[in-house]
């Protein structure tokens, strides 16, 4: 049986989900439908991916064809931040329902705690600048609660927060996120975040387990480390006869977080959904202890201009 993260009211989150970020229009639906014939029983999308559309039309086909069930799925979307604002929010996710042909998500995140001019979309470093805009980050959150009673949606959470914007969000509120999406791997382990998150039962999951090596070249920094290639990780895979992203799978279930590697070929998709049946032992976790360098492949830098209030969004 596959992981799962448990949420208070007894739902589950299977571990291992598939990504849709950077799959592109015309083989995302494949993938998501190769995915969830195939065992996966968690899909990751996001307004923001361009891509919900083409998501739903996989889901409408794999749904009514009745092997897989709607209800055995966990889906989750996420808020861009050009609609943070409260009259904003219930729209934008009744959009999201209706390009990925649902009438609910598992679980709703706010994508960034950073607020952008309606119909600013995803940064691109080339583009000059986005439109920032100063929205309380409890005035979104109590939309987003809202849209929980409402029965939209049956968890929410946050997506890109530091310990201090957790902590922050937290002190104004009776409803804390049941969740939080960051980058995690073996370069960026954030161990004081995830114990935050343990001793509040904020589900975590991991973003960009596998290096995210097909962004764009605007979003890579010069001379990026891969994980896919780290000699260590390929000397742990070849000691469990697992691939490297297997080991990189397995690593983060290991540690009690979801993950979400991205794919849009097949034999990848069963692969990385085949993770987690050995454990790493202590040798091997103890060496992926020495790869932690703080080191982020997706910054955040996009939201940077000089003088806003931006400037520093991981706090560290
Ligand atoms: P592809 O879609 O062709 O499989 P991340 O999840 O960190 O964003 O990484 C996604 C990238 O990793 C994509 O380029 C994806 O390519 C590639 N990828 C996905 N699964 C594997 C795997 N098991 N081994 C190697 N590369 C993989």
């Amino acid at each position: 049986p596959l992981r799962t993260l448990k949420y208070k009211n007894g739902d589950e989150q299977p571990a291992i989900g598939l990504g849709t970020w950077k799959s592109g229009k015309g083989e995302v639906a494949k993938a998501v439908e190769i995915a969830l014939n195939n065992g996966y029983r968690h899909i990751d999308c996001a307004a923001t991916y361009g891509n919900e559309a083409e998501v739903g039309e996989a889901f409408e086909k794999v749904f009514s064809e009745g092997d897989v069930k709607r209800e055995d799925v966990w889906i989750t979307s996420k808020l861009w931040n050009d609609s943070h604002k409260k009259e904003d929010v219930i729209p934008a996710l009744k959009q999201t329902l209706s390009d990925l042909k649902l009438d609910y998500l598992d679980l709703y995140l706010i994508h960034w705690p950073v607020a952008f001019e309606k119909g600013v979309g995803f940064p691109d470093k080339d583009e000059q600048y986005y439109s920032l805009e100063e929205v309380p980050i409890i005035e979104t959150w109590e939309a987003m609660v809202e849209a929980k009673k409402q029965g939209l949606v049956k968890h929410i959470g946050v997506s890109n927060f530091s310990t201090n914007k957790l902590e922050d969000l937290i002190s104004k509120t009776d409803e804390k996120p049941e969740a939080l999406q960051v980058e995690l791997h073996p370069y960026l382990h954030q161990n004081e975040l995830l114990e935050f998150c343990s001793k509040h039962k904020i589900n975590v999951t991991a973003y960009s387990p596998l290096g995210s090596g097909d962004r764009s070249e605007a979003m890579k920094g010069e001379d990026e480390p891969s994980l896919l290639e780290n000699p260590i990780i390929i000397k742990i895979a070849k000691k469990h006869g697992a691939s490297a992203g297997q080991i990189l799978i397995n690593w983060a279930v290991q540690r009690g977080t979801a993950v979400i590697p991205k794919s849009t070929n097949e034999g990848r998709i069963k692969e990385n959904l085949a993770s987690s049946g050995y454990q790493l032992d202590q040798d091997d976790l103890a060496e992926i202890d020495e790869l932690d360098d703080h080191f982020r492949y997706v910054t955040g830098e996009f939201f940077v201009t000089e003088g806003n209030s931006y400037s520093n969004i991981y706090d560290d």
